[in-house]
């Protein structure tokens, strides 16, 4: 017996509880097609995708109660670090026919896995380009209601910042995942946490929510905040 229900506050996000237990899920925009050999639900005839917080530090987000994503039906959202996937197709999945997902990788070969999502995906355009100079795709994105930034490099928040600037609508909101030993593997994850942060503040961003993501994720933070 499978069971959905909404999720209490994020629209388009579900959860499925099985005789297995409760997991997240998105409902799927190309039904029967799977990105990365999750499971699929079908409920009133409606497709579901599971979304594991373990592959998603998105939905690991979720699973930690942050206070909001900021990605909803009908919004464009420019994704930093699209990797294979795995992620924006969920993002896909909740933005649906009527919204966009500019996904952004700068490695050739997940780039062409990639290209296997987004060919069935018409909300997702692949861009092969540098998310540290945001003037190279600027003909390629559209003003975004949210960005979401998984780069795992240094000086990702400056990176996010420049994106911010460069795409963000005003009062858009932009998501970055932490990950502390990316940035500096010397330093305690909470001072890089910290350091991030004042980075996004002094660039006029105000933080709404930080959230840390074990044991999903070891030493990441996800920070949400909204461009003033
Ligand atoms: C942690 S993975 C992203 C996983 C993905 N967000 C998901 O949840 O499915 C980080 C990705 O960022 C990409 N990346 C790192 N630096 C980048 C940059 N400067 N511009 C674009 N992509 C970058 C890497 O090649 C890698 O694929």
């Amino acid at each position: 017996m499978v069971e959905l229900k909404k999720h209490p506050k994020f629209e388009g996000v579900y959860y499925i509880q099985t005789a297995e237990g409760k997991q997240l899920a998105t409902e799927n925009l190309v039904p029967g097609i799977r990105v990365y050999g999750e499971d699929l639900f079908t409920v009133d005839r409606i497709e579901y995708r599971a979304w594991s917080p373990y592959r998603s530090k998105l939905a690991a987000s979720i699973e930690k109660g942050i206070k909001e994503i900021n990605v909803k039906f009908g919004m464009n959202v420019l994704y930093l670090g699209a990797a294979s996937g795995t992620t924006p197709s969920h993002v896909s999945d909740i933005v649906g026919v009527k919204g966009k997902v500019f996904c952004v990788e700068f490695a050739p070969r997940v780039i062409r896995e990639l290209l296997e999502v987004t060919s069935k995906r018409m909300n997702m355009v692949p861009i092969l380009g540098d998310a540290r100079t945001p003037s190279s795709y600027r003909h390629l994105v559209e003003a975004v209601d949210s960005i979401y930034c998984d780069v795992a490099q240094p000086e990702q928040a400056k990176l996010l910042a420049d994106n911010a600037a460069a795409f963000l609508k005003k009062n858009g909101k932009a998501m970055i995942a932490i990950k502390a030993r990316s940035v500096d593997v010397t330093m305690e994850p909470t001072e890089v946490f910290k350091n991030e942060t004042k980075v996004l503040e002094d660039r006029g961003l105000r933080i709404i929510d930080i959230k840390q993501l074990e044991p999903f994720e070891k030493d990441h933070a996800m920070i949400i905040a909204e461009l003033k």
